[in-house]
């Protein structure tokens, strides 16, 4: 039980991290699964996305090029939807939110590669989610290169090639190296989708922060 800006909040958020094709939603999927079996309740969500008005967000982020500026913005509203509609009220029922995607995707992406102030950026996501962080956040690593060779549906963000994908990895790695203990990182071309997801359960019980229910 975590008590915090937004109350008492019984359950807790894992945010999913990686460059294009690194097998972030295949790895939720499994992991939900792993922690149906274990009787915890999960919520699978995505950003941008994942409540009525931020997924409209997302296919007008999604779609067309804009100024960073206006990115950032957009990314930061559809959180701050998300945030409310959907994240917190299932962290007050008690269950594990299993996010694709979260404020280090921003900093990654807006803050690195698009190269907009990582302070701002970082200040603007703290707004947009009243503080709340991941207690987790699992970072599937692979070499951007392959991953975009795996990346199926290419969005504006995957067209942007290689450069782009390497300045998205080098972010990750400056989020990372800036809240080291809250990161667990996988190579996501080494092991498969199950077995990348007993790892991610293996964590949170040797952390004491699931428990099998009967
Ligand atoms: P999506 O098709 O869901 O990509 P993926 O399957 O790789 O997650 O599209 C989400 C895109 O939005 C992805 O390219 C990363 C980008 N993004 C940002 O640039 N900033 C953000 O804050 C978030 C959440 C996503």
């Amino acid at each position: 039980m975590v008590k915090s800006a937004h109350g008492v909040l019984n359950g807790f958020l894992i945010s999913f991290e990686g460059t294009e094709g690194s097998g972030k939603s295949t790895l939720i999927r499994q992991v939900g699964l792993l922690l149906d079996q274990w009787g915890q309740p999960t919520l699978l969500t995505r950003e941008p996305g994942g409540s009525a008005l931020a997924e409209k967000i997302r296919s007008v982020v999604l779609e067309s090029s804009m100024n960073p500026w206006t990115e950032l913005f957009l990314y930061e509203a559809a959180r701050a939807e998300h945030l409310t509609q959907t994240i917190l009220p299932a962290l007050e029922r008690g269950e594990i939110v299993l996010c694709d995607r979260f404020t280090d995707s921003t900093l990654a992406y807006q803050g690195h590669a698009r190269g907009l102030p990582w302070k701002q950026v970082k200040t603007l996501n703290q707004i947009a989610t009243g503080g709340l962080r991941p207690r987790l956040t699992v970072f599937l690593d692979i070499d951007p290169e392959a991953g975009l060779r795996r990346a199926q549906d290419a969005n504006r963000f995957e067209a942007e090639g290689i450069k782009f994908q390497e300045r998205v990895r080098k972010g990750f790695l400056k989020a990372r190296a800036e809240r080291p203990k809250s990161w667990l990182t996988l190579r996501s071309d080494k092991l498969t989708a199950t077995q990348l997801a007993e790892k991610v359960v293996q964590h949170l019980t040797s952390k004491r922060w699931i428990k099998k229910r009967e």
